[in-house]
């Protein structure tokens, strides 16, 4: 029987090769390999919002199932900033390191420092759309910590560890994380899919 065919809506090469190793039942294709080299607009007000809008671009331009996601970093303190801004917070053309530098000047001495990594994915699949989210809860430290992973990974520490995500192997961050959890409903939710 051949398989159904998904488009996960991303480029992000190490994101693909999670998710197809736990989705083996289906065909799991990237954007690259649809040719779509398109901007897909991210201009939604939230996490869902931008993860709709980018599977709903590849389903109606393509006519293809697909599912998409969006992640943002939740720092209460800061009314949940930078959340859905969380790439861009500190400008347009910024990387991790002004980001990173942003918030924590932002939060300066604040005590409370708790925060969460939300990832949210929305699922396009034969007419029907579904979304799921994953949550990590944790704080903000107030220096650097490690230097593996990306974006705010130095200056995050999930609750109940020692570690910052920075100072994580990969599997140990992916087993813990807002991504990884979120992936996790979205397979039980296919795998179960008839
Ligand atoms: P994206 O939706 O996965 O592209 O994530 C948006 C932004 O959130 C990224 O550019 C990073 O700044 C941040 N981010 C997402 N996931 C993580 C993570 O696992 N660790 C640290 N930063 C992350």
């Amino acid at each position: 029987m051949s398989k159904l065919k998904l488009v996960f809506a991303t480029n992000n090469k190490n994101k693909l090769e999670e998710v197809k190793a736990m989705l083996t039942n289906f065909e799991i294709v990237s954007l690259a390999e649809i040719n779509c080299f398109d901007d897909i607009p991210e201009t939604a007000t939230s996490l869902e919002g931008n993860a709709i809008l980018k599977a709903d671009y590849i389903t109606k331009k393509y006519g293809l199932n697909c599912f998409a996601d969006d992640t943002g970093l939740e720092v209460e303190a800061l009314n949940n900033a930078p959340g859905v801004y969380s790439a861009r917070y500190a400008g347009e053309t910024c990387n991790s390191e002004d980001n990173i530098l942003k918030l924590l000047s932002e939060m300066g001495e604040t005590l409370n420092r708790n925060a969460q990594f939300r990832t949210a994915i929305a699922l396009n699949i034969e007419g029907k759309q579904f979304v799921f989210e994953g949550i990590c809860k944790g704080e903000i430290l107030k220096n650097k910590q490690g230097s593996s992973g990306f974006g705010y990974d130095p200056v995050f520490r999930p609750k109940g560890f020692k570690k910052s995500f920075a100072e994580m192997e990969m599997t140990e961050k992916g087993s813990i994380s807002h991504r990884g959890k979120a992936i996790e409903k979205l397979v039980t939710f296919l795998n179960s899919y008839s």
